[in-house]
């Protein structure tokens, strides 16, 4: 560090929303602690990477970047290096992660990131390696600084873990069981959020529908989504991730009566097949999904749905992978994430003795990621001579003489306009779509 500097760090983040929201905290502590980001490993003091555990691909980039990184520390002996979040939190890997990589020296898990300070200022002053992992979730920690990505758009997590174990998941043994913020906590968030000149919060949760469970004086999401919604100055509200089987009337009869509440939900769906459903424990029929989706658009019309689809779950039959595809059909989502289904240790599903061979998971990836691009492709087109609400975020980034943002559906749309705009409403008419964006000029 060249004297008089503020000393640097780098955070690299792997996986969700939730992780990337946990970044912003380190951040955040990094900064009270006197320290500024950099964007160049090579220029930080501290480097952390927050991981991720939900496929081995992300899992196997993690020890790879880790890796890495042994150059850099032998360059620069005061580098402190951190590794966080999802997989420190699995059996054997941090202990693995301290033995192999000698020139880590600071691992803890998703429950005590809060602690981050701490650790570091042992590594600092007593020259020790720290490794905490803490097994079982805690109390939810209030008021732990948050340095945000965006000055305009912002994440708030309502609740924590996941009590609904997908037998193909690793997420509730990871993040624990189910706990719900205080709704005053979230809701004093967001305003001072609106006070810094936040114009859209998005709600986190791995199941947003059960927030409240256990609160006193009970609440359910739908509360606090209106409670949310009178909030005064704030534009946009967005929610993610909606379990279809917890996703209840009320929260669909908010979205369509706020006026903050976007016209958007996140709707994982796994699988079209009823057989596989319930393999995966997921407690809903493809009938029952499809029924919902039909009521979803009949109330929120020109809603946009999007969602999580896996192929080569154990035991996938020709026929339920048709199945899986008539649904994309039938629902047509604005956009979807698709997995090949990854086998993790310790989950039911990685003991079903049907695993499906490699080459037909990605037969079928292919064949679903070409059905889940031309349906997007066809729902952009449907915008071509629309006006719509954009939320201005900044300069496009492929090229500057264009504007960027997001309409209420979470459609990126790049467009001519007034730089003066970036950080507001604005409305903007789509003059061209393209597969995975929209192009247009301000009215
Ligand atoms: N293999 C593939 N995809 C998975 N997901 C979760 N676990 C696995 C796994 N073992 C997907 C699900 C989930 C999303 C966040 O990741 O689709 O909704
Ligand atoms: Fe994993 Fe299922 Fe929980 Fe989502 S709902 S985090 S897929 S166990």
């Amino acid at each position: 560090m060249i004297k008089g500097q503020m000393p640097r760090y780098y955070i690299e983040t792997w996986g969700c929303q939730m992780n990337e929201e946990d970044s912003e905290k380190l951040a955040g502590m990094l900064k009270k602690m006197g320290y500024t980001g950099t964007l160049k490993r090579e220029e930080a003091s501290v480097i952390i990477f927050n991981t991720c555990c939900v496929r081995e691909n992300a899992e196997l980039k993690v020890y790879g970047n880790v890796g890495a990184l042994k150059k850099l520390k032998e360059a620069n002996p005061d580098l402190i290096i951190a590794i966080c979040g999802c997989m420190m939190q699995q059996k054997g890997v941090a202990d693995e992660i301290m033995k192999k990589f000698p020139h880590v020296d600071i691992v803890f898990g998703t429950h005590n990131a809060y602690k981050f300070p701490e650790y570091l200022s042992r590594v600092k002053q007593d020259s020790v390696r720290v490794k905490e992992i803490v097994d079982k979730e805690t109390e939810i920690v209030e008021g732990v600084p948050i340095e945000r990505q965006s000055d305009y758009k912002a994440f708030v997590t309502i609740m924590y873990g996941c009590n609904n174990f997908c037998t193909y998941c690793v997420v509730p043994y990871v993040r624990g069981r189910e706990r719900s913020r205080r709704p005053e906590e979230i809701e004093k968030e967001i305003k001072d959020l609106v006070e810094q000149g936040y114009k859209e919060i998005t709600l986190l949760g791995q199941n947003v529908n059960s927030y409240g469970k256990g609160l006193e004086p009970q609440i359910t999401f739908a509360d606090l989504l209106k409670r949310i919604d009178r909030i005064p100055g704030l534009d946009r509200v967005r929610f993610m991730t909606s379990h279809p089987k917890d996703l209840s009337d009320d929260v669909i009869q908010a979205i369509k009566e706020g006026s903050k509440l976007c016209e958007q939900i996140h709707l994982p769906v796994q699988s079209g097949s009823t057989r596989i459903l319930k393999k995966m424990n997921r407690s809903y029929t493809r009938e029952a999904y499809l029924e919902l989706v039909e009521k979803i658009k009949r109330e929120i019309p020109g809603v946009s749905l999007t969602t999580d689809i896996i192929v080569g779950f154990p035991g996938e039959t020709e026929e339920d992978f048709q199945d899986t595809l008539s649904l994309v059909e039938k629902v047509e989502y604005d956009s979807a994430f698709t997995f090949i289904y990854s086998r993790r240790k310790y989950t039911p599903a990685d003991r079903m003795e049907d695993q499906i061979e490699d080459s037909v998971k990605h037969e079928r990836f292919n064949k679903l990621i070409e059905l889940v691009n031309n349906i997007a492709a066809k729902k952009n087109k449907e915008y071509e001579g629309k006006i719509v609400e954009v939320l201005v975020e900044g300069e496009s980034k492929n090229d500057s003489s264009k504007l960027t943002g997001r309409t209420r559906t979470g459609k990126l749309v790049n467009f001519i306009g007034d730089s003066k705009g970036i950080g507001s409403l604005r409305m903007v008419k789509i003059t061209k779509a393209q597969s995975f964006s929209l192009m247009g000029e301000e009215i």
